[in-house]
């Protein structure tokens, strides 16, 4: 049990310190997103708010941001690098901040 609390915690350790250079895996976004998203955010309708003209969004750094935020409001446990993935799907998906 210690032995995996200190794998889990060195494996967040790292992933923290790598954030700058992490490479976002594209289609794990879109599979993270499909999975625990898309309940309100792949239905028609829904995925217009994250191209509709006031949307909360307006810069690439933000939309890591709400991301995080989202996954802290539904409890996904994500780890910052399935944030970036999911950011990096929304952006290369909607939003075309450039990177
Ligand atoms: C229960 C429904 C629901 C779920 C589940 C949900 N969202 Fe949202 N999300 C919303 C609503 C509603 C808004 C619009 C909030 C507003 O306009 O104030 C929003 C807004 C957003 C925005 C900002 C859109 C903009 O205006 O630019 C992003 C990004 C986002 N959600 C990402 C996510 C991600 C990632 C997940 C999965 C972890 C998720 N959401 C899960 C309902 C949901």
């Amino acid at each position: 049990m210690t032995r995996h609390l200190i794998t889990t915690a060195t494996l967040l350790l790292s992933t923290l310190s790598l954030a700058d250079e992490y490479q976002p895996d594209i289609d794990n976004g879109a599979f993270l997103h499909a999975e625990h998203c898309s309940e309100c955010h792949s239905v028609p309708n829904h995925e217009a708010l994250y191209t509709r003209e006031n949307r909360i969004v307006q810069e690439r750094i933000r939309l890591n941001g709400q991301v995080s935020a989202c996954a802290q409001a539904f409890s996904l446990g994500w780890f910052p690098d399935e944030e970036q993935d999911v950011s990096a799907y929304l952006n290369e998906t909607y939003y075309r901040f450039p990177k």
